[in-house]
């Protein structure tokens, strides 16, 4: 099977937060990568089940990211308007956008390529831990649907620039100990598909209120958010069409998720049941496990569900109800939005002022 090989060496620089390369010991903005022969391939994508988009972004996992958050230029390309619409519908939609963004994580934990960075930092491994890297990802998410990413100086634009400092120091201290590149483009699109897949493919039926054109402009609001965080147009799945969208996240729910659902790796069930006990913590009630969530969020796409046992199903049970509850009572909606966004102002406060860019 095909691996990358890296031409060059790679290092973390704290002074600039961000990864740095060099070859034959000459700094350069980027690493060359060359295919050459072996066995310990990524084994996500498989000629056997890929698609025809899936093929496209394969070609995508041998090239590291780019850094374009740190560059004060706007893109000529850049319909701002359009952008802050989908920043708006998000911000009508908040919570159940990011109760969507949470089954989709859990999902996606089964996806070795991007659960094996997570188990090798160690940050979310217990729920205590857990529950504080993600309640920082819900920051962060936050803070670039209602800032303004387009100020280099802004809070939205210096969380951008926190998370690429994760992801290279990440990908930088992953190559220390093996020869696989992570936090590649080509992973990066599946990131990107888990972050806002679900809420193109599947809004009514998480309880999101969306026209075509909410959809639309949402897609167009992470097709700049994959630019920031330093995805090129040819693994950036959001940079053509809502159509085209869907469909790669399609082809990447049918020919990764659920296969790796059914036959998950081996520290799955313990990622995912930290994630669910850590946020089953700020209601000191067992709401969530692996299995309600994955098996509510399998229900959603008609798929079979894993098994799970008696207690989950009623958890399935109030999960569809607050759904419903969501997308057909303004007043319930308004009331989860308000309450979720005091949680994130809170967290915003503690986390940027303090300037803590773990
Ligand atoms: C569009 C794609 C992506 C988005 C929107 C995204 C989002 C985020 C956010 C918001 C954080 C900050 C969490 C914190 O402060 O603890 C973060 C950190 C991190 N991300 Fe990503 N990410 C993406 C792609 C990836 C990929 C492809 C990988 C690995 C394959 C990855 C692995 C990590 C790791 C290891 C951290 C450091 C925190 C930890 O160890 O848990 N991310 N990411």
């Amino acid at each position: 099977m095909d691996i990358p090989e890296i031409t060059g060496s790679v290092y973390y620089d704290p002074t600039v937060s961000q990864a740095c390369y060099t070859v034959a010991g000459k700094p350069v903005d980027k690493l060359l990568v060359k295919e050459t022969k072996g066995d310990n391939q990524m084994d996500t994508h498989s000629e056997e089940t890929s698609g025809y988009y899936l093929k496209k972004l394969a070609k995508g996992d041998n090239k590291i990211t780019l850094t374009n958050c740190y560059s004060e230029a706007i893109p000529d390309k850049l319909d701002l308007e359009r952008f802050e619409r989908g920043q708006q519908f998000f911000r009508q939609n908040i919570s159940a956008c990011l109760f969507t963004m949470m089954c989709s994580l859990v999902c996606g934990l089964c996806v070795t390529n991007l659960l094996e960075p997570l188990v090798f930092t160690g940050k979310s491994d217990t729920p205590q831990k857990s529950l504080i890297r993600y309640l920082k990802t819900m920051a962060h998410v936050v803070q670039w649907h209602c800032g303004n990413v387009w100020d280099i100086n802004s809070k939205a634009r210096k969380s951008l620039q926190i998370v690429c400092g994760l992801h290279d120091r990440t990908r930088v201290d992953m190559m220390k100990k093996t020869e696989k590149l992570y936090v590649s483009q080509y992973d990066m699109s599946l990131v990107q598909a888990g972050f806002m897949g679900a809420i193109i493919m599947y809004p009514k039926q998480f309880g999101i209120k969306a026209s075509q054109n909410d959809l639309k402009d949402y897609v167009y609001f992470w097709r700049w958010i994959g630019y920031l965080l330093g995805m090129e147009d040819s693994n950036n799945i959001c940079v053509n069409s809502l159509e085209e969208a869907i469909a790669i996240c399609h082809e990447i729910e049918n020919d990764i998720v659920y296969p790796a659902l059914h036959k998950p790796p081996p520290h799955f069930h313990h990622m995912a049941k930290a994630f669910t006990d850590g946020s089953n913590i700020l209601r000191n009630f067992k709401f969530f496990t692996p299995e309600s969530v994955v098996s509510f969020s399998l229900d959603l796409a008609k798929k079979e569900r894993l098994p799970h046992s008696f207690v989950d199903k009623i958890r399935i049970i109030f999960f569809k109800v607050f759904v419903n509850l969501i997308y057909y009572s303004s007043l319930f909606r308004n009331f989860m939005n308000r309450n979720i966004e005091h949680l994130c102002l809170a967290l915003q406060d503690k986390r940027f002022d303090a300037g803590d860019g773990k």
